[in-house]
């Protein structure tokens, strides 16, 4: 598919002519650069977050889109399907949109024209998903030389490990849940797969004993440290290819963001926790009855938050912690009594609790329909964090390929890192 946008600056010009393409080679230190420049830019649009602010700052600057987008309906944020870039907002919006999409197209990585059969006892181990995705992961590993020993790091019960390995082939699994090691060892001898599984806390001293340079370590949504530990460790020990396909980038041990390659380094960006969380903040495809319950408790905490304010007489959003569904079973005027208490703040006595409900849902709508603004960032902030990834493994001496293994509906976590010795 070529792109026909127009373009505020020549690095997107010359981006919005490209057909769908995999990132590799220099591309993708150009790609780094645009949107390192996008996503520093417009940090005030994707920063502030419209549940805790009453206010966010962009909207003095931009007093039409945000009045549109507050006197929109619940129903109406959510019917972007999250396309973002597709909704009819006012100026500047679209702009913003199409230098997203221009900036974060990526192509699928080319995939095996015929996978090798795999027997039914091992489809039938693999919950349905899991497998898609599984099959799709392994259709994409395509190397120069062929793996002799897989490494499936952050394993679970190494249900991809034992996909990929062939006859011939060993595979060593690295998982830290003693349930799972063990359910994965079992399922590996009665599918006669001569695998090693072991119990192994990736980010402890010892993780680097059980990597070894003939090892082809692939990972399959390792959490954030967990798989930049494996991208660190792979190539300190010189490990001919390995194939990630990351996940929840802020899971991390640090407050901020400890980017690895020399591009990112030098960036201004700065990354908080929270900012990281920002491309996993899709709203997942739940039922009727968890989209419900989810919307109710934040639109009931939105309400507190107004009530919070008054009370402590002081216009700051106050955090209040995770709380068990049957919070929300309680009339709303018990919720706000004993979520003050929790929280240690005046008791709220009398309110007109009706109204202050309704005012939670009438924020509710406006925050979902604000945050349509934010979500623009998601995919530049994702593929920024990647890029940072795959620039890394490129300085240690691979070449790297980057694109999707899978469609986005079968997981949003779609994007892989496909690394080969030079
Ligand atoms: C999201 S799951 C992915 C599992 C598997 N790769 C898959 O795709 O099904 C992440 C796995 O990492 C494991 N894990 C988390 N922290 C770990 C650590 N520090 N060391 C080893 N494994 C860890 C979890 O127990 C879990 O099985």
């Amino acid at each position: 598919m070529t792109a026909l946008l127009k373009c505020a600056t020549p690095n997107l010009a010359l981006l919005c002519t490209m057909s769908e393409p995999i990132l590799q080679g220099s591309a993708l230190l150009e790609r780094f650069q645009a949107l390192d420049a996008f996503v520093v830019e417009h940090q005030a649009l994707w920063r502030p977050r419209p549940f805790t602010a009453l206010q966010l700052p962009w909207e003095a600057d931009w007093p039409e889109l945000a009045a549109w987008l507050r006197s929109r309906t619940l129903e109406q944020a959510e019917a972007d399907h999250g396309q973002p870039w597709t909704i009819p907002a006012p100026t500047p919006f679209p702009e913003w949109g199409q230098q997203a999409q221009a900036l974060t197209r990526l192509g699928q990585l080319p995939r095996k024209a015929t996978p090798p059969p795999r027997p039914v006892s091992a489809i039938a181990a693999i919950p349905g998903r899991k497998l898609q995705q599984i099959e799709a992961f392994a259709a994409c590993l395509q190397f120069s030389r062929a793996p002799n020993h897989w490494l499936d790091w952050c394993s679970g019960k190494g249900h991809l490990g034992r996909w990929l390995t062939q006859a011939g082939q060993t595979l060593t699994c690295l998982e830290y849940d003693p349930m799972l090691v063990e359910a994965g060892s079992a399922l590996s001898t009665r599918l006669g797969i001569k695998a090693q599984h072991l119990c192994q806390d990736v980010m402890a001293e010892d993780a680097a004993a059980s990597l070894q340079p003939e090892h082809s370590p692939v990972a399959l949504h390792a959490c954030g440290d967990l798989h930049m530990r494996l991208l660190q460790l792979a190539s300190a020990k010189g490990c001919a290819h390995l194939a990630v396909a990351p996940c929840c980038y802020n899971r991390i041990a640090a407050s901020h963001y400890q980017p690895l390659s020399d591009a990112a380094k030098a960036s201004t960006l700065q990354l908080s926790r929270d900012d990281l969380g920002l491309p996993l903040s899709e709203t997942v495809t739940a039922g009727a009855r968890v989209k419900r319950q989810r919307d109710r408790s934040m639109a009931w905490r939105l309400a507190f938050d107004l009530l919070q304010r008054r009370l402590r007489d002081c216009d700051q959003y106050l955090p209040t912690p995770s709380l068990s569904s049957d919070w929300f079973d309680k009339p709303f005027a018990a919720f706000c009594h004993d979520l003050a208490a929790l929280r240690g703040i005046p008791a709220p006595g009398e309110q007109a609790w009706d109204d202050l409900q309704e005012q939670g849902w009438q924020r509710l709508a406006q925050v979902r329909n604000l945050e349509l603004v934010r979500n623009l960032f998601r995919r530049p902030l994702e593929l920024w964090l990647l890029l940072d990834r795959a620039l890394y493994l490129q300085e240690q001496g691979y070449q790297v390929r980057l694109g999707s293994f899978c469609e986005y509906h079968l997981s949003p976590r779609n994007l892989m890192l496909l690394a080969e010795r030079a």
